[in-house]
């Protein structure tokens, strides 16, 4: 009775003995063939470990022997030794050959299940796009850059100086109230609108200039036409000939270049703190109503005071509007409210 290991050798190893002279060749030939029987019988590579650990580990009845062969004489030692040599290199190979049919099974299981029907319909790929706000405001920059105007930008967290000051907005003025206005602290703020850029680009530069300012502007509202956040297209032309009739003729050159088509276009009167005189621009709709689309005017003297530019010298027209408006007039969109809530069914609409 042996106490190998090797217990899934068992209908074998009962005939062997633990002695390595006391095996016969006819013995070791049966080991073989068993070992081998054993090895092909594993079915994966985590059983092949265990084989390979039962058939060549510490316990194994092939390091028993091997231990063995030291003590020998050496005749026996020459002889068992070439037996042993041929039943250990008889399991690697066997283990090796197994190895490889399991790596290869493996890999065409995997092959199988991975199989890529090209018969089957493809999903087809969905583009990104442009936001409508971003086509809006590159629409309307398009024209005024042809005319020759330049895009300047100014931060979005400004300084009451630039945002209300220097543009002439007396402090009892309503948009500056706390309720109208985002503030950080007694002197900074969410701009209200882009016409901060205005100043700054006048005390940075001396006339002739002539820009465009588009961004982000901040109030507190929040209604089917109005966002807490939204967007504004100022302009600026500062020069020593310009004038309201200028004035008139670009913007309406915009209007109709913007919406495609010849429109009615009307200068109504108005106030704004920074320009002198003021308009409200107006179209025609085709229900026979007149829809706002800007404000505008020429330049206050006091403003271009403000900024070291002689009033006496030089002349200059500015205009505001916000370009929410515009997309939704463009677009036939009536609620704002669904340009910032990202629904992707509204924003591919677009192209
Ligand atoms: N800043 C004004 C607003 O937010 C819009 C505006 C009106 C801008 C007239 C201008 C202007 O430059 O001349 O309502």
């Amino acid at each position: 009775m042996s106490h190998f290991a090797d217990e899934a050798l068992a209908g074998v190893l009962p005939t062997l003995s633990e002695t390595l002279t006391e095996v016969t060749q006819a013995h070791f030939d049966e080991f073989i063939a068993a070992a081998r029987q054993l090895i092909a019988g594993a079915g994966s590579l985590q059983d092949l470990q265990q084989q390979r650990v039962t058939l060549t580990g510490k316990k194994s009845a092939l390091t028993t022997w091997s231990k063995q062969l030291g003590k020998l004489e050496a005749e026996d030692k020459k002889s068992y030794g070439a037996s042993l040599h041929e039943v250990r290199s008889a399991i690697q190979d066997a283990l090796t050959e197994q190895q490889q049919a399991l790596e290869v099974a493996a890999l065409q299981a995997k092959l199988d299940a991975e199989r890529i029907d090209i018969t089957l319909p493809a999903r087809g790929s969905d583009k990104g796009r442009l936001h409508p706000i971003t086509m809006t405001t590159q629409r309307m920059q398009q024209f005024f850059v042809q005319a020759g105007f330049n895009v300047a930008t100014g931060p979005e967290v400004e300084h009451d100086y630039y945002n209300f000051e220097a543009l002439n907005i007396p402090s009892h003025h309503p948009a500056r109230a706390m309720h109208d206005t985002f503030y950080f602290d007694a002197h900074y703020l969410l701009r209200t609108h882009t016409s901060p850029v205005q100043i700054r680009t006048m005390e940075a530069g001396e006339p002739p200039i002539r820009i465009i300012c588009p961004g982000r502007v901040y109030r507190c509202d929040s209604d089917q036409t109005h966002s807490p956040m939204f967007h504004q297209l100022e302009g600026l032309m500062v020069s020593k000939s310009s004038t309201f009739a200028e004035l008139k003729g670009l913007i309406s050159e915009f209007l109709e270049a913007f919406f495609g088509k010849s429109l009615t276009v009307r200068f109504r009167p108005s106030f704004f703190p920074f320009t002198e005189p003021s308009a409200e621009v107006d179209i025609l709709a085709d229900n026979g109503k007149w829809l706002e689309v800007m404000g505008c005017g020429m330049v206050h003297p006091q403003v271009l005071k403000n900024c070291g530019i002689d009033p006496e010298e030089y002349t200059g027209f500015a205009f505001g509007m916000g370009i929410e408006r515009f997309a939704m007039l463009y677009y036939g969109i009536d609620d704002l409210r669904l340009f910032f809530q990202n629904d992707v069914r509204f924003l591919k609409q677009f192209s």
